[in-house]
Parts: C-alpha cells; structure tokens; sequence
C-alpha cells in the first residue's frame, strides 16, 4: 500500500506553499496525495489561477466553506474534514502555516489519531492578537513532525519546552524558497500595468485583520501610501478584504494616487517583486519573497514572525501610524543594502520533507 498524505489547503499562500511539494510527490514512488480544498479562498484570481499556473492538481474534495468568522469557519471545517479521515484512512495529515484552514486540519488530525505535519512550525510573533499566532501555535502544539523554515523557528519550540523525544522536529529551510526558485523563470508582467524600462514603482500588499478592520488605522495606513506615492509610483494589487473595508470607509478610490490593481497570481507577483524598487506589506510570506528577490521591505506591523529579516537589516517594522509608515519607507530608501545570506535554506525544503515522512 503506498503511503497515503491527507494535504489540506485553503488560501493563497498554501497554494504556493503546497505546489512544490505536490509537484515532488507526484513524481516520488510509494505515495499518494490525496488534496483537500476547504474554500476558505474561492475568488479566480485569489484561488482558481493558482492551480492553473502552479500545475496544483484538482483537489479531491473541494468543502467551499469560507466568509465566516474564525469560530464558525474552524468548526465546520473539522466536521467535514474528519469525515473525510474517515472515508480515506490517511498514514499522515499535511498543513501549511497558520490560517485558519491550517487548524482546522490540525485539529481533524488529532482528534482523529492521523498523525499530523506542520510546514512552517516554529514561529511566532509573540502576538496572539493576531488569528494567525494563535492557529501556528495550537497546530505546533498538535503536530508530530514539524517541518522548521529557520533556526529561529527551532530556538522558539526549544523556548516553549517541545519534547525533540516525542516530535520530530526538523529544519527544512522554506517551501516559499523552493517555489520562487521553481517559477521564477515564468514570472510575468500584469496584465494592465504599463511599464517600460525606466519605470520605478514600490510594491504594496494590505489585507491582514489588525490593519482593516479598524477603519481609523486603515484610512492612516492609505494616507500614508497616498504620500508616498506622490514620490515615486505605489502599484498595490487590492486584496478583497481591504477592498471591502476601505469601500465601507468610502475611502475615494477616483482620486488616489495609488496604483491599484486586482488580486494577482504568482507568476505576476514575482514578476512584481523582481521589477519593484521596495515591498510594503503586512503580508507574512511576501516579506520573505521580498528577500529572494533582493528586495527591501517595510513591514506595516508591530511585530512579524521572520526576526532574521529584520537582524539583516534588510527589513524593517515600521507599525501602522502614517509618520511612522514614510519613515521607515524614506529609512529604506537611502540605506545601501546587501542581501544574499543563506536565509531560508537551499532551496530544497521539500525534498527534507517528503524523506522525512518516509523516515519517521
Ligand atoms: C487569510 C489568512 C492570512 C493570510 C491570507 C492570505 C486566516 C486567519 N488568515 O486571511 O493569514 O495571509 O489569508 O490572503 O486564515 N475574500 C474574497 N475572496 C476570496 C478570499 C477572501 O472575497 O477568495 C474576502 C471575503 O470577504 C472574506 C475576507 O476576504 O470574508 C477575508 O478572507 P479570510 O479568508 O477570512 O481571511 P484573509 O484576510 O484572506
């Protein structure tokens, strides 16, 4: 019987995350992954390309839960993911990150004795305001195997007393860094987006809770981009969250600025990353991907889970106050800067991982 992995997926970065490893899988003898879409995303360009581009094969079950708050959406997740351990009789559950999707399948794992995986344990913000501190540390704390992208992350588990004699804990370096490394040379172009060799833009990415659901600190973060943009181009593709809560702030899309494009796939997001001059995100992955691309970044939060960006010198934590946002962004204007420390591993995370399954 070749071994059976239960991979569940559910927004936009474990679609990336998960497609190197799918793509290794699939070409690896003795296993079968059987994929699990729970719908938390469902948007084309939030979901649908990513399959197209990345070559994701179709999910098996497709749950189309989604638009529900964090509760809800975790508990029905777990109703129909349990079932789902209950048809297919996994060897091992496999999760990414630390979305709500990701908990959900955590906890279907454990309650149902299916041994379960963690890509990207270890980290922590230290702020468990945020949703996403809050879903990493509960699946660590329910993983057997957890898959560490950095040092760092292996330091954080050793801080909270994880047993290395129950857990296999493991440094893979980072799945992102094998994706960027696998898709680079298809990176294209926005569709829309006029460029020619002597445009400059700074890249912008805005959707996490903390930074939209107050409309006070989301109108500040826009005015300060606004600002910004009267400098040098803000091209910012619109996540639906954002979008939503700035059209209930009436925020004046017809006279701002920015640069606004809708949801982009991946191919154009690295296309976006290697032609931009800088990154401002509150985004978790795109501060790293920042980094592969040689990109510096501000980062539009009190704190961040990826600690080595900011010892670098390469990132830096600018919180959401609108002086606050264009003095980081002026700091990293004129700071000279290099990159090329190895980060983030070599590129061949999912290879660790996948031997690791067979081994443990
Ligand atoms: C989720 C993750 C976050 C990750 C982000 C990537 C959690 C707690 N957060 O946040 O860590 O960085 O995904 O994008 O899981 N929406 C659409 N179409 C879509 C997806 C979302 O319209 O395809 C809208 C809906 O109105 C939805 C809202 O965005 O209610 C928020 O989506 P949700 O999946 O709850 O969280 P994200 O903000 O995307």
């Amino acid at each position: 019987m070749p071994m059976k992995i239960l991979t569940i997926l559910g927004t936009r970065p474990s679609f990336i995350k998960a497609a190197p490893i799918s793509r290794t899988l699939a070409a690896t003898d003795d296993v079968e992954e059987v994929l699990v879409h729970t719908g938390q995303h469902y948007s084309q360009n939030m979901d649908a390309i990513f399959f197209t581009e990345l070559g994701l094969p179709k999910p098996a079950y497709h749950l189309d839960i989604n638009n529900l708050a964090h509760g809800p959406m975790v508990g029905r997740m777990l109703e129909a993911i349990s079932k789902i351990i209950e048809d297919e009789s996994p060897n091992w559950m496999l999760v990414f990150g630390d979305t709500n999707s990701t908990l959900a399948g955590a906890l279907a794992a454990r309650l149902n004795h299916i041994p379960l995986a963690h890509v990207e344990a270890g980290l922590r913000s230290f702020d468990e305001s945020m949703p996403e501190e809050v879903n990493r540390k509960m699946t660590d704390q329910m993983s057997r195997v957890l898959f560490c992208p950095t040092p760092k992350a292996i330091d954080n588990l050793d801080a909270e007393g994880f047993n290395a004699n129950e857990k296999t804990i493991v440094l893979t370096g980072d799945v992102m860094l094998d994706a960027a490394r696998l898709f680079t040379p298809q990176a294209r172009r926005p569709e829309g987006l006029e460029y020619t060799d002597k445009s400059t833009f700074v890249l912008a990415t805005i959707h996490r809770a903390e930074n939209t659901d107050d409309p006070d600190r989301l109108i500040g973060i826009f005015t300060a981009l606004e600002t910004i943009s009267r400098e040098t181009q803000v091209v910012l593709p619109l996540h639906p969250r954002t979008q939503t809560r700035l059209d209930a702030a009436a925020y004046d899309f017809s006279s701002s600025p920015i640069r606004f494009i809708e949801p982009v796939g991946y191919l154009e997001m690295i296309w976006l990353l290697k032609s931009c001059t800088m990154l401002l995100t509150d985004g978790g992955g795109l501060q790293k991907e920042a980094f592969f691309f040689d990109r510096p970044c501000v980062t539009l939060r009190d704190s961040s889970e990826w600690t080595e960006l900011f010892e670098s010198g390469v990132n830096i934590l600018a919180g959401y106050a609108p002086a606050d946002i264009i003095a980081a962004y002026e700091t990293m204007r004129d700071k000279t800067l290099t990159f090329g420390q190895k980060l983030y591993g070599d590129g061949h995370a999912c290879e660790h991982i996948i031997k690791t399954l067979f081994d443990v």
